[in-house]
This record gives structure tokens, C-alpha cells and sequence, in this order.
């Protein structure tokens, strides 16, 4: 494959940004060009963000399996799609190339029509990091269903809600999944998921751990047997259903400041422009490269770039069932030198957590196929960015830091890899397409560099949300009220002397835990369904691996019969109604929590003293009861 759009100068970075911003619709119409349509779009873009409404390639007709597979067929059909490394060193890998995966999809697509999924129809998938996954959302794509993937860390409760918030009737998993030393039953977490549900049709199972399950007469089948009916059927072709531009191409659900997770929907068309696009100049892949996302398709991350933007780019996509520091702190390194790895796009998490694991880990690795490292997901500190680049890239790659969320689709704020210069802990410059401001408290856009302010974005570019699902007043209200005509990210953000941007990190009720996006209240919410709990607040703090820590304060009834209440009763809450993922690292139980004569509850005072903070903590003089303050600051865990 060729890619035409992929900037190769500092005067290509120029010149795309600018032709960008002064004519988007012809921008873009090259761009989408270079992809298969059933039929050309009849107008590029049309928008507001008042509604909001924003349509790319209207009139436009295609199907994203058509463009992350079977253009691919003619040249590159023994080109490696897929590889796969096993959570087990000893297991043997797999390769499967786009010829292998195009067949496997049109066949698992047949699965899903026999089972009675339709275009339109939602479709769950819960599944472990294998190929198997990448095969369900494209084949959900290949007949024009939904695909809506619940991260395997979110509880059976989390999967109740998302359910019954998609309308989903259908549910792809797997028996159990192995990361790390653990396994986790993914089939009997959705079985409590489902109990005294009705609405659930059929739910496909692929065998992966052996974990033995209860299988239900009439809902539950094996994937395995579904593919054995599909082959005895002598009928292995599935046409690719042909789809609108702005057709719902899957839902994920993403935390906000509010309790309930929203469902983020992207369309085909733009979504796919957009992560082809950005895929392909961020990381500046080179056909025959074998790129390497360390993220889970549980997470936007996953999807754009382990599945989508590579894909549609013929590329080679590696994908990694397990963790990073299983079996030893060597893993992502082996795994780099065993398949030569050119590109790897990792969090700053799991950096700070290799990085204290001591250099034997590392030093004894080759590496040398690496040429571009990518970081995501929260701010990356300077002190992992050097590690990053002394010990992994050699000081010879660049490492693109991408500043993006699950509502953007793809890469929005990042340096082009060995084009325009990284800065450890900036996410630089905007792709083309990218328009950011910052504004002030008012909504005042502030102007000039060497500023402060929260990040919004002035126009929409091709991967932008469409809706929330079910709501699209919510949508209009979280992203598009706060400002006027802007997109809020919910990023603070300076912007330097030269124009480059730094995130700073949410200035809403968002915590970014180990990457993991998780809302304050959608905690508080699972803390106070304990019986004996009174309220609770919970906020960050800085943590040195995590990034953010998650500290709960929380008020328990003395009273109550329950009155022994215990720390770990409430991790055992949290891990139920959410996941192990949003359980609290500090809880303190304290005998009130600071208020304002109007009942709210002051977070900038808790956040302080979670972070150590003891005097410097404002003005409190508009509390209720400043009192309450002290004894919080004597309790502290
Ligand atoms: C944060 C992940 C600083 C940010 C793709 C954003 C970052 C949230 C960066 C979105 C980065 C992501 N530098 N902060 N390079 N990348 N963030 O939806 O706060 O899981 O709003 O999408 O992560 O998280 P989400």
C-alpha cells in the first residue's frame, strides 16, 4: 500500500495543516479518496455544535471490512494482519494473515447472521486480548451490527448497565481469559451479568482457558460448533453489507463526571478516514512494519490502533494477551526482539512501572528493530519519557507523545515521528484537522502563547463523537454547553512560547488511574450502595505509577447494625458494582466532610489533603463547618 496523505517534511506538516484548516472538505475528500466506497459521498461535511450534528461523507457508501480487508487481498493477502503473543512465553505465537483473516471473518460474520444478529443490532463482546476479538468486532462490522466492547475488567454489575443501555440482545465472550498470573472467568461473570435477564438472545462462546461453564439450553452456544455449521453449510462467503457513512459502527463506554458511563458512539466513514489517517503519519508506519499497541481493545486505544487504523493501512498489527511484567519485567522486551518490532505505542503506566523493576530487565535486550515509540493515555513526566528513551529507543527514536480521547476516535495533539520534534511530557503540535483553543473560566478564548487554559477544540474533524447513545442531549450537554461552538475536553492545557501544547490533566471530576479513565462519582455511587455508609467523597492524588491514586473518604453510620463495617467491605463493593479497577488505594473514614453552607462538598479541600497538603488549603471560611477540616487532616491514611 501507498499512502499518498503521509507527511514525509516539516513543509508537508505545514502545508496539510494549513490546507486543512482553510478548506477541510477538499482536505478530506483527498484523503477518503484513497479508500473503497460502494459510492461516493455527495458532501463532505456538514455541522454544528449547537445540536450537536456533525455528518461526514454524507451519501457516502461503504463497509470498513471491505477497507481493512478484502482491498488488501489482491497484493498483500500473505501479508501477516494479525500476530499474536500469548500470556504464556511458552505457547506458541500466531500469525494470520490478511487472506487467513478475511476468511475467518466472513465465516465468523455467517455465524452471526445464523444466530439471528441483523444490521443495526448491538452486539456485546466481552472477550480476552486474542485474535478472536479483533475477528468478532470486524465481523459485527461486516454485516452493519454495533460492537460494543466491555473492558474484561469491568464487573458483571458494569456489563448489566451497558447491556440494558445498548438494547445489546447479543453477546460474544470467552470461557476465561489469562492475563498474568490470573485467569478471569469471563463466561461465568457474564452469567451474573444475566441473571433474571430476558432480553439476552444468544450468547457465542469461544473456548480459549478451558474453565469449565454452564452453558444454557437455548442462548448459549460454542463458537466452535457455530463455525463447524457454517463450514457443513458449504457456504462460506458473506458479502460485505453495505453501510451508510454515518452508520453506527460501535459503541464504547467512557467514564465522565457524572455516575452513569455514557456510551460514545463513532460512524463508519469518518472514524475510518480518521484513524487510517493518523495511524499512518503519527507513527510514520512503512509498509512491511510490525507495529505494536500494548493497550486492550476493551479501550479506544485498542480499537484505533490495534485494530482499525492499522488494518485499514494493510499493516502488521501485534497483539499481546497479557501484562507487562509477567512472567518478569521483561516481557514487552522479549516480545519486541522476538517478532522485531518496529513501532511500539505503550502507556506511561506500565513505563513507570518497568522502570522500577531495575535494569536487569532490559539491559540484556536487543531492540534494535525499534524505530518510533508512542505514548498514550495520561501525561507522560519527564523522568519516563528519558527512561523511555535512553534504555528502549537507544536515544535513536523518536517517541510520539498522542494526546486523544475515546470521544475523539484518534490521535488529535502528538509530534509526527521524526518530523516535528518531540518534547518530553508536550503532546506538541495538532494533526492537521486539529483545531484547539484554550479558554478561560468565562468560555474567553486566550490567545497568544505562553498560556494557561482548558482545552477545547473550534471544529469538528472526521473522528469526532456523533452521540451519546440513547441521549443525545447528554452528549450535547458534556461536550458542547460548556463553551459555545467548541468541543470541551475536559483537559487543562498550557500552551508554550512556541505554541507546542502540554495536557496538564482533567479540571473535572475524572481520575486517569493507571490510564484507566474512571469518574469520581461513578465511585462514590458504588461506595455508597454499602449499607452503613453515609456519603463519601472521593478525589486523586498523585501516585508514582498509577499516575492517579484514588483516595475515598467516607462517612459510616455508627449506628447502624452493620456498624463494623470494614475497609475491605467497601473494596469488595467497589470491585463488584464496577470492577477491581476503580477500588479505592486509600480509604479514610472520617466523621464528616467539608461542605458549603449550600450542602456541596468542597473537592478542592479533599483533593489538597489527599496530596499531603496540611496548611496551605484556601480559603475555608465559607464551610459550614471548618472544624470538620482538622480532624479530617488528623485521620489522614
Ligand atoms: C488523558 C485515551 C496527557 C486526558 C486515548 C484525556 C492524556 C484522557 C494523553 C482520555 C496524553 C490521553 N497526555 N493526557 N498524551 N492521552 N490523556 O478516553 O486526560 O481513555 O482527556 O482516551 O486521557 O482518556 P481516554
Amino acid at each position: 500500500m501507498t499512502y499518498p496523505y503521509q507527511i514525509k517534511t516539516l513543509e508537508d506538516y505545514n502545508r496539510q495543516y494549513k490546507e486543512s484548516i482553510e478548506n477541510p472538505e477538499k482536505f478530506w475528500a483527498n484523503v477518503a479518496d484513497n479508500f473503497t466506497w460502494q459510492k461516493k459521498w455527495d458532501k463532505v461535511l456538514d455541522w454544528n455544535f449547537k445540536e450537536p450534528n456533525v455528518k461526514w461523507f454524507s451519501g457516502g457508501k461503504l463497509n470498513i471490512t471491505e477497507n481493512c480487508l478484502d482491498r488488501h487481498l489482491a497484493k498483500n493477502g500473505d501479508t501477516p494482519a494479525i500476530l499474536w503473543e500469548s500470556n504464556n512465553p511458552k505457547e506458541q505465537s500466531r500469525k494470520i494473515t490478511y487472506k487467513e483473516l478475511h476468511f475467518k471473518v466472513v465465516q465468523f460474520a455467517n455465524v452471526l447472521k445464523n444466530n439471528g444478529i441483523k444490521k443495526g443490532d448491538r452486539v456485546c463482546i466481552y472477550m480476552g486480548m486474542i485474535p478472536e476479538l479483533a475477528i468478532a468486532t470486524l465481523s459485527c462490522a461486516r454485516i452493519g451490527a454495533v460492537h460494543s466492547v466491555i473492558f474484561g475488567g469491568f464487573s458483571a454489575q458494569a456489563i448489566a448497565d451497558r447491556l440494558l443501555d445498548a438494547k445489546s440482545e447479543f453477546i460474544i465472550t470467552c470461557d476465561g481469559a489469562f492475563r498474568g498470573a490470573k485467569d478471569i472467568p469471563l463466561k461465568s461473570v457474564i452469567d451474573d451479568a444475566l441473571v433474571g435477564n430476558k432480553t439476552i438472545k444468544s450468547v457465542i462462546v469461544y473456548e480459549r482457558t478451558q474453565t469449565p461453564v454452564s452453558m444454557i439450553k437455548g442462548r448459549d452456544v460454542w463458537w466452535e460448533d457455530e463455525i463447524k455449521k457454517v463450514e457443513a453449510s458449504g457456504n462460506p462467503d458473506c458479502p460485505a453489507e453495505i453501510m451508510d457513512a454515518e452508520d453506527v459502527l460501535f459503541i464504547l463506554y467512557t467514564s465522565g463526571s457524572t455516575g452513569k458511563p455514557k456510551g460514545v458512539v463513532h460512524t463508519i466513514a469518518g472514524y475510518m478516514v480518521w484513524t487510517n489517517y493518523t495511524f499512518v503519519n503519527v507513527f510514520q508506519y512503512q509498509p512491511g512494519q510490525i507495529h505494536f499497541c500494548t493497550a486492550d481493545v476493551g479501550w479506544i486505544t485498542g480499537h484505533s490502533y490495534i485494530i482499525y487504523g492499522p488494518l485499514s493501512a494493510g499493516a502488521t498489527s501485534l497483539m499481546f494477551e497479557g501484562v507487562p511484567t509477567y512472567p518478569d519485567a521483561g516481557r514487552l522486551w522479549d516480545i519486541v526482539d522476538k517478532f522485531k518490532v518496529d513501532i511500539l505505542y505503550t502507556a506511561p503506566t506500565a513505563i513507570r512501572s518497568l522502570m522500577g523493576c531495575g535494569e536487569e530487565f532490559h539491559k540484556n535486550k536487543n531492540l534494535s528493530s525499534l524505530k518510533v515509540l508512542g505514548s498514550v493515555g495520561e501525561p507522560i513526566n519527564e523522568e519516563a519519557w528519558h527512561w523511555f528513551d535512553k534504555n528502549i529507543g537507544k536515544e535513536k527514536c523518536p517517541i510520539v507523545d498522542t494526546w486523544w480521547q475515546t470521544e475523539n476516535g484518534g490521535i488529535m495533539i502528538s509530534n509526527i515521528a521524526g518530523v516535528t520534534p518531540g518534547i518530553p511530557s508536550y503532546a506538541t503540535l495538532p494533526l492537521p484537522g486539529v483545531q484547539p483553543c484554550l479558554v478561560d473560566e468565562m468560555g474567553k478564548e486566550i490567545k497568544g502563547n505562553n498560556v494557561n487554559g482548558n482545552l477545547c477544540i473550534k471544529a469538528p474533524w472526521p473522528g469526532i463523537i456523533r452521540t451519546t447513545y440513547g441521549d443525545h442531549e447528554r452528549c450535547r450537554q458534556t461536550y458542547f454547553s460548556a463553551y459555545p461552538d467548541k468541543y470541551f475536553t475536559g483537559d487543562g492545557c498550557l500552551r508554550d512560547e512556541k505554541g507546542n501544547y502540554r495536557i496538564t490533566g482533567r479540571v473535572d471530576d475524572v481520575l486517569n488511574v493507571s490510564g484507566h479513565r474512571i469518574g469520581t462519582a461513578e465511585v462514590e455511587n458504588a461506595i455508597n450502595m454499602h449499607t452503613g455508609v453515609i456519603e463519601s467523597a472521593v478525589v486523586g492524588y498523585p501516585h508514582d505509577v498509577k499516575g492517579q491514586g484514588i483516595y475515598a473518604y467516607v462517612i459510616f453510620d455508627e449506628n447502624h447494625p452493620n456498624a463494623n463495617l470494614s475497609k475491605q467491605d467497601i473494596l469488595q463493593t467497589v470491585t463488584r458494582v464496577i470492577g477491581a479497577i476503580a477500588k479505592p488505594d486509600k480509604i479514610q473514614f472520617v466523621p464528616g466532610l467539608p461542605k458549603t453552607r449550600s450542602g456541596k462538598i468542597m473537592r478542592r479541600i479533599l483533593r489538597k489533603i489527599a496530596e499531603g497538603e496540611t496548611s496551605n488549603l484556601g480559603d475555608t471560611s465559607t464551610l459550614l463547618d471548618p472544624s470538620i477540616v482538622t480532624l479530617i487532616i488528623e485521620g489522614k491514611v
